[in-house]
């Protein structure tokens, strides 16, 4: 990866930390990005942290212009920006829930998509990997509004895949199980944790596709569910 740059999306969430982790320990050059993303959240000197709202396009589009500023080009996005709200079956599920899934696993996955895009296809082996749900395929009561949002967000991604293999970029999305996070095990401190999903098995798989191996796959729906598959 020396010589790389990498955009990783929520670079500080409980996944994304592992994901830029994984790249700097590949010698990548990082840019991590969230809203409260800090340069004091990563010690590598290959690290860049870049503040930015990816849930509008003109955010999504300030951040890559940064990106270009510094780097003037862009080979790998590594998008892990998400958020689950569940609870409610479809018949209560109010507004404002429905609108906040959308907007944080869909539209801003359309607007990094967009912004990252041109750079992307110029790279000429450009890579993106994001990060979906099983939820994405598989249904469960009081999820609709998250399993909605990310099961579109997968036929983007493919989508993209096609649009753009004659530029030699490759679109792939993981579909994790419930991932062995921090937030995770405080919220169902009662589970089995040896269950769910490492998220450094899915690092690992990350920069598995951002390398050389990962140009013949592409528009892959790739299940990640631990130990309860
Ligand atoms: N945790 C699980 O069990 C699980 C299971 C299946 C799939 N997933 C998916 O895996 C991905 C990572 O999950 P996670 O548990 O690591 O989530 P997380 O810890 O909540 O991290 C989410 C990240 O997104 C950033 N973010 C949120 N809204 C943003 C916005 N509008 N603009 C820019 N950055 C934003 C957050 O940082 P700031 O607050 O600083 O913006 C944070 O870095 C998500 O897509 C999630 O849906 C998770």
């Amino acid at each position: 990866m020396k010589g790389k740059i990498v955009l990783v999306t929520g670079a500080n969430g409980g996944l994304g930390g592992f994901v830029t982790q994984a790249f700097l320990d590949l010698g990548a050059t990082v840019v991590g990005t969230s809203r409260k993303i800090q340069q004091s959240d990563f010690s590598s000197a290959g690290f860049m942290a870049v503040p930015a709202e990816i849930s509008t396009l003109a955010g999504a589009q300030a951040l890559m212009e940064q990106v270009l500023a510094r780097f003037a080009r862009l080979d790998v996005l590594a998008h892990t920006v998400g958020g689950f709200a569940g609870g409610q079956p479809v018949a209560d599920t109010d507004d404002a829930t429905f609108q906040r899934m959308f907007d944080l696993n869909l539209s801003a996955t359309f607007h990094i998509l967009r912004a990252a895009i041109p750079a992307l296809r110029q790279a000429g082996e450009g890579r993106i990997i994001a990060i979906g749900s099983r939820a994405a395929l598989e249904p469960g009561a009081g999820v609709g509004a998250y399993s909605a949002s990310k099961a579109a967000m997968v036929l983007l991604i493919r989508t993209v895949a096609q649009e753009n293999k004659d530029a030699g970029l490759r679109a792939n999305v993981i579909l994790p199980g419930t991932m062995d996070t921090p937030a995770n095990r405080k919220s169902d401190p009662e589970a089995d944790f040896s269950k769910w999903v490492q998220p450094a098995s899915i690092a690992s798989l990350i920069t598995w596709l951002a390398g050389d191996a990962g140009k013949d796959i592409n528009g892959a729906v790739i299940p990640v569910y631990g130990n309860d598959a």
